[in-house]
């Protein structure tokens, strides 16, 4: 069974065909990272206007690189929320129009939800109950999974999400955007040797990054100017801190759980640092995909619309966007 998807929650127009949930027949990501980057980050005007001039291309790529006609595709996923309002409008517009006009079945699937199902893109299939570390640029949520469509939210952030961290990291650091790869980049050559701090909010899964990006805000006032080596350890001290209480908090509620598998997705999961840490640290087995699918893409959303599917839950054409939708 083929599912085309569509994602266009954030700034990176996708489209996907997967089979029977698992098989990517074709994954098109078109990003918009190099018109944002201008700007030092996403602007929602700009990010749905580039959503409705690469829409309709990048279906079309996904389809002929699939080598699939409308007659063998069995359903239409797309991203409803949670996201930038204008930007999921475009995608669920167009989903709405390939599902009315080829007479298929439209599946509304949560952008989070997506990213766990990234997972069962690859050859080993998670077991339940898992443990969910979603990470990306606007969400720290650590979710339990207890069957397909089955979700308990157990902590999120109180404030900035893991990526949006990396982001005003790199930022204060002058290295760019997207923060994420740049610090990862400049960390390399760095050591973790300044004293950051880890909010690790004690009796509680939720997550807080604010305070680490002040004290690094505060060390950057501290100095005269920027020197080179300075912002290697300053990058390779913030990712630090960033992977000690995204580890540590997920592990602690791993072991408490009882779970059999953690589970990662979202663009921060594609920080080598942060799964290196994780398989070296985990009793449990740790399940991360490869860094192109846990960046925003639509082959995952192909993999959640296949187990919709199995249950059922399709929606009807007049769906909506939700952009502030949460999981469980
Ligand atoms: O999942 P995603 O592509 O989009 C959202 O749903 O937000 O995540 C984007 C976020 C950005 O904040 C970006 O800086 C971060 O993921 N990111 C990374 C890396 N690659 C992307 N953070 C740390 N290390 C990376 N290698
Ligand atoms: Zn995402």
């Amino acid at each position: 069974m083929r599912i085309l998807a569509i994602e266009t929650s954030c700034d990176e127009t996708a489209a996907a065909v997967v089979e029977d949930g698992a098989g990517i027949l074709s994954n098109i990501v078109a990003s918009q990272v190099d018109i944002h980057a201008r700007y030092g980050g996403i602007v929602p005007e700009v990010a749905s206007r580039q959503h409705l001039l690469t829409v309709l291309p990048v279906v079309e790529s996904a389809m002929a690189e699939a080598k699939v006609a409308w007659q063998d595709i069995a359903a239409i996923a797309v991203t409803f929320g949670p996201g930038l309002a204008g930007s999921l409008l475009v995608g669920v517009n167009v989903a709405k129009a390939i599902a009315l006009t080829q007479g298929l079945p439209l599946l509304g699937i949560n952008h989070l939800e997506g990213h766990i199902y990234s997972n069962w893109l690859g050859n080993e299939q998670p077991v339940f109950p898992c443990l969910c570390l979603i990470a990306s640029g606007g969400h720290s949520d650590l979710v339990l999974m207890t069957g397909h469509g089955q979700f308990e939210r157990l902590g999120r952030t109180r404030d900035d999400a893991a990526g949006e961290a990396f982001d005003k990291g790199a930022r204060i650091l002058n290295l760019g955007y997207p923060g994420g790869p740049a610090i990862e980049e400049a960390a390399k050559n760095g050591t973790p040797s300044l004293p950051l701090p880890r909010a690790w909010l004690k009796g509680s899964d939720d997550f807080s990054f604010s305070g680490l990006k002040t004290a690094l805000l505060h060390l950057v006032q501290d100095k005269d100017s920027l020197d080179a080596s300075f912002v290697v350890e300053a990058a390779a001290s913030f990712q630090q801190a960033i992977v000690d209480v995204l580890v540590t908090k997920t592990l602690q509620a791993g072991e408490r759980l009882g779970v059999g598998q953690v589970l990662l997705g979202g663009g921060v999961a594609a920080n080598k640092a942060l799964g290196d840490h994780f398989v070296r640290n985990s009793p449990i087995p740790v399940l991360i995909p490869p860094p192109s699918l846990c960046t925003d893409n639509a082959a995952m959303i192909a993999a959640c619309g296949y187990y919709h599917f199995q249950l059922g839950a399709t929606d009807g054409y007049d769906i909506d966007v939700v952009p502030s939708l949460i999981l469980g």
